[in-house]
């Protein structure tokens, strides 16, 4: 093999902005309370685990799946409530949905717009599909700065705009008014991101009765399927038959669809799990609210943004991790998130144990 010239054909042929951008890091966490992926901590009971188990053993995997996905997208519409004339369209996660949409807009000089500090996948995406991207900074208190974004939208004409409600990482909802105005001066399409929805009563499906531009996406991830990755994009048929277009034919496999169908069947499991999580979060709210050198903003999500004192977010960072806890480290993420870590809400022990290694650890 020559070095030099595997570099200079990838530097010829790979294109510019893939060489520009970084692979998605996920640390380790072998050995340690992972709270740092927004991940539902529970695992299933074992009447549960036999009953999936038997499940799986009559499902064959010499045949492809069902490209379309139908009996688990007639589960999903109902119980998310979703109405009738719209479709869905499932993804490998929520990360490939954005992917498509993005390729669905790609043409030169197109523009996807979003609000920072955000979901780094919005990024990532649009720039590898070639797109132009924007991004409105939010205020340094994690508000919506609608003056501005409106501006903005004005501004570039972007294709797409991704807004997640509560948004990543900073847990927050904008106000239903100002999601409205942003949708208003789009011109083109707007994707209100609900990755979070087990954790908020803000619903924005009934806007899709409202307005033409508007998509509504979801996940399983952080419900409790994560590992199975499953997104959801809800909207008017027209807009879904185009992107099913460029939809891989196979995208969710028949151990996914089988999986998922089982895990919706006993979907009071996961709707039990997230109504814990979320008084859990409630509780650690009110404990970190209460410790000196830490600041918390209020969370509709299942993980709380919070600050450290100037210069200190590393290294509790790296306390915690030497204590046995992994939380997200965003000092150095975005300018607004300086001094910032987030933590995803875990078990009542998990939750127990990240407050007291963050108290030994200030
Ligand atoms: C706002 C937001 N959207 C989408 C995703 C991706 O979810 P998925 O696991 O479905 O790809 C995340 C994951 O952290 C997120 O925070």
């Amino acid at each position: 093999m020559n070095d030099k010239n595997l570099d200079s054909l990838i530097e010829r042929w790979i294109s510019p902005q893939v060489r520009g951008l970084s692979t998605y890091h996920v640390p380790d966490a072998s050995g340690l309370v992972k709270l740092d992926a927004m991940e539902n901590p529970y695992i299933w009971d074992d009447a549960l685990v036999r009953e999936w188990l038997a499940q799986l053993g009559s499902t064959h995997v010499n045949r492809y799946p069902d490209p379309e996905a139908k009996a688990l997208k007639q589960q999903l519409k109902k119980i998310m409530a979703v109405p009738d004339h719209l479709e869905l369209l499932l993804g490998n996660g929520s990360d490939e949905l954005i992917l498509l949409l993005a390729l669905a807009v790609a043409t030169p000089g197109r523009t996807v717009l979003t609000v920072e500090p955000g979901f780094t996948m919005y990024r990532q995406i649009a720039l590898m599909a070639q797109l132009q991207y924007e991004a409105v900074s939010l205020t340094p208190d994690f508000e919506l700065d609608i003056k501005a974004t409106v501006s903005r939208i004005r501004s570039t004409q972007p294709a797409l705009i991704f807004i997640a409600q509560p948004n990543n990482p900073t847990g927050n909802l904008f106000g239903e008014q100002n999601i409205r105005q942003i949708i208003e001066a789009a011109p083109g399409i707007v994707v209100i991101d609900e990755a979070y929805t087990a954790f908020t009563d803000s619903d924005h499906l009934p806007l899709l009765a409202e307005y033409d531009n508007l998509l509504v996406m979801r996940t399983l991830s952080k419900t409790g399927l994560a590992g199975l990755r499953l997104g959801i994009l809800i909207g008017d048929q027209r807009w879904i038959s185009e992107l099913n277009k460029i939809r891989l034919p196979y995208n969710v496999g028949v151990l996914n669809q089988v999986s998922a169908e089982f895990a919706l069947r006993h979907y009071s499991v996961f709707e039990a799990q997230t109504a814990n999580i979320r008084d859990q979060r409630d509780g650690v709210m009110a404990e970190l609210s209460g410790i000196k050198g830490i600041r918390v903003w209020p969370s509709d999500a299942n993980f709380i943004l919070m600050r450290t004192r100037q210069g200190c977010a590393r290294q509790v960072f790296e306390r915690l991790r030497e204590r046995g806890v992994l939380i997200k480290l965003l000092d150095g993420a975005h300018l607004l998130l300086q001094d910032c870590l987030r933590v995803t809400i875990g078990t009542p022990a998990e939750n127990r144990q990240f407050i007291d290694a963050l108290k030994a650890s200030l």
